[in-house]
């Protein structure tokens, strides 16, 4: 498996670039509007004085970083606005192999491809652990790979792919093994408002100093171009993050940020029940019809995705296109996301026409 280049912008120019009528269900771009105040922040930005459309602080909008703060429950020195959870991510696991307790990244298998590939670019070597069959996370198997060498833990909850939730029981002993092996959990939870269990539980619910909890709005306020996202560290790593981000970035979008504490203050829970909502909906829809159509799947407690196996059809970058070119669906191709879901497909319900594309799974499989 290559875990070095992501394989989604591949598929989507395929799909895009098809002679037929292709259904995207491959990358997790939200198809749903962004909070009204969202677009209210904007409009309003484009009148603000020049000086406004100069360098925010490097770290954040001031604002930005306190509303964040305050809304979980931390100092926001420990708050880093970044361009996005990839970057958070990213600064993340530089913070845990900066500090020299180990060089081993540990990640689940299956995993959401930019992990393995950023453990490389920062020197670290993976090691990785296998979930359940539905996804879930076992500590024990975790204990049984976590060592001396260990750095830190990625996890990911609601998951991308498996559309597991991890609960409270599970990462408070994620916590205390990193804190047993002097390494760090970090918990990536930018899904975390597409819970459909009731069960999801922040890594920031368990107070340590061993964990770095990376989030964004990318997903949560629909807004995967804007690249606003966040990074809580401990508050003896803070520091050296800021200086990375700075360093990579000088800083990050002010208009975006601003746009984003607008619709932070302004956006009542029912925005975000909605889309709840919306996705239980075509998780009913989707499975009951890969169901009748008898491939195997998996009915995620949060996320956006939805796996599927279909009889003699692995899930290789091959069969991906042969189905856009010969069903009008495009998927991501299980192999991408590890060994143990090479059978597999992954559907994105980030479409109005999943009920059409179910039925042209059914007719194509039948
Ligand atoms: C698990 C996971 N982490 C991080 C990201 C990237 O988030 P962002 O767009 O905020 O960088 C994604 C995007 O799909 C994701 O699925």
């Amino acid at each position: 498996m290559n875990y070095e280049t992501p394989r989604f912008y591949r598929v989507m120019r395929y799909a895009r670039e098809t002679d037929r009528d292709v259904i995207d269900m491959v990358g997790g771009n939200p198809d749903w509007e962004p909070p009204a105040a969202l677009r209210d922040g904007l409009r309003e930005y484009a009148d603000f004085e020049p000086a406004r459309f100069q360098y925010p602080p490097s770290a954040g909008l001031d604002d930005l970083r306190g509303e964040i703060a305050a809304r979980r429950g931390v100092d926001p020195e420990q708050v880093v606005v970044t361009n996005g959870a990839g970057e958070a991510n990213y600064l993340a696991m530089a913070a845990a192999l900066e500090r020299d307790a180990g060089s081993e990244v540990v990640l689940t298998e299956p995993v959401y491809p930019y992990y393995p590939g950023k453990t490389t670019l920062l020197g670290g070597r993976q090691r990785f652990v296998e979930t359940d069959p539905d996804g879930h996370l076992d500590p024990r198997a975790v204990r049984e790979v976590v060592s001396e060498e260990t750095a830190c833990l990625v996890v990911n909850t609601p998951n991308n792919p498996t559309g597991a939730v991890y609960p409270h029981e599970t990462m408070a002993e994620l916590v205390s093994i990193a804190e047993e092996h002097d390494a760090l959990v970090l918990s990536d939870e930018v899904y975390d408002h597409f819970d459909l269990s009731g069960r999801f539980a922040s890594a920031l619910e368990v107070d340590s100093a061993n964990r770095i909890v990376t989030n964004a709005f990318s997903k949560s306020m629909a807004i995967t171009g804007f690249r606003v996202g966040y990074a809580i560290f401990p508050h003896e790593l803070a520091a050296s993050a800021r200086t990375r981000h700075m360093l990579v970035n000088v800083t990050g979008s002010r208009p975006a940020q601003y746009a984003v504490l607008r619709a932070l203050r302004e956006t009542g829970p029912d925005y975000y029940r909605a889309n709840r909502e919306r996705l239980r909906e075509r998780v009913e829809t989707f499975t009951a019809a890969l169901e009748t159509a008898g491939a195997d799947y998996t009915r995620p407690d949060g996320g956006f995705y939805v796996m599927a196996r279909f009889e003699g059809y692995p899930g290789t970058l091959e069969n991906v296109e042969r189905l856009i070119d010969e069903a009008g669906v495009a998927g991501m191709p299980g192999e991408s996301f590890g060994e143990s879901r090479r059978e597999w497909l992954r559907f994105a319900l980030v479409t109005p026409r999943v009920e059409a594309a179910a039925a042209r799974l059914a007719a194509y499989f039948e």
